[in-house]
């Protein structure tokens, strides 16, 4: 069973990347709207009997990329593909993982639902925001992590603490932990809106201390924002990292993070950039990662120290 690499339009460069690091070309498709908006996706080349991986992370619009892998997947399993495999580096609606009040949606599950409907048959992602999403899955969920990448491009001094700047980030923290070896700090945070958070207790010492908070992602940076100003209340260096594999960016969220002043951002290349990011931050190539884990799932091999719960 040969290997393809098909990639939906949300990330080109990072698809690209993963083909490269394969030593394989990009399997050639259309994707076009009608005129009416519609969407409409064709395959170019030949997929049967072939290990389809289609590379589409969920980033804006999300409903269009998702809709894109729902149509690209079906294109795949008409055209007599043998297995697809749905490589989302960024997973849209995970935060939507469960109902906060009476009469909400579970987005994630929704999400999941609908991909399994159009024939997605294995899933690759990374750092979720919620590792219990695999659950929503009935198909086997690889969930890898760029944790140990992202931990090896911060510059870690005596006087660093990781903070987590929300309780769900803990695991996460504790995943930085393992690599960066310095003590863990957390914040109890809640969400007022959908850009405002709410500070409530920081759990740990941060005092003269250089704060390197992680999390799953940055969307419009409010959570951000919230911890720095909560990490310098306690005290800390005015010597802030900030680590997240995820940079969704929206809205605002890059002026919001440069009014931060802070050190050093890092993040991974999930999400392609809408605009061109300040020296400040730095990006993680996650390609070689991604294609590590596709060359082992294709040639049937364990993908050990590349998953989130090892
Ligand atoms: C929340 O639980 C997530 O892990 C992130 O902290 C949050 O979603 C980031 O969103 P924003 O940047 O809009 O605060």
């Amino acid at each position: 069973m040969a290997l393809t690499i098909l990639a939906g339009t949300p990330n080109e460069p990072l698809a690209h990347g993963i083909c490269r690091a394969l030593g394989v070309t990009p399997c050639a498709r259309t994707i076009e709207r009608f005129p009416d908006s519609e969407l409409h996706v064709e395959i170019d080349q030949g997929v049967r009997g072939r290990d389809v991986y289609l590379v589409e992370p969920m980033s804006a619009p999300v409903d269009e990329h998702v809709m894109e892998l729902v149509f690209l997947t079906d294109a795949c399993r008409r055209a007599g593909a043998a297995r697809v495999t749905a490589v989302m580096p960024y997973f849209g609606y995970a935060r939507q993982d469960r109902r906060a009040s009476g009469r909400e949606a579970i987005g994630a599950r929704s999400t999941a639902n609908l991909l399994e409907a159009a024939g997605v048959e294995r899933v690759v992602t990374l750092d979720l925001h919620a590792a219990a999403i695999e659950g929503f899955f009935q198909i086997p969920v690889e969930h890898l992590t760029a944790a140990r990448l992202l931990a090896e491009a911060v510059s870690v001094t005596a006087d660093s603490v990781l903070v987590a700047p929300d309780l769900g980030a803990l695991k996460l923290a504790e995943r930085y932990q393992a690599h960066l070896r310095v003590p863990v700090a957390v914040i109890h945070k809640s969400r007022i809106t959908g850009s405002d958070v709410l500070l409530r207790a920081l759990i740990g010492n941060v005092k003269d201390r250089a704060p390197i908070i992680v999390d799953d992602m940055i969307a419009t940076g409010g959570t951000i924002e919230a911890a720095v100003k909560g990490v310098l209340d306690a005290g800390c260096k005015r010597d802030v990292t900030v680590v997240a594999t995820h940079l969704v960016l929206a809205g605002a969220a890059l002026a919001r993070l440069q009014a931060l002043h802070l050190r050093q951002v890092v993040g991974a290349n999930t999400v392609a950039p809408a605009h061109a990011l300040p020296d400040r931050f730095r990006i993680v190539d996650v390609a070689p990662l991604i294609a590590s884990a596709i060359e082992r799932l294709h040639s049937g091999q364990t993908l050990e120290r590349l998953l989130a719960h090892v």
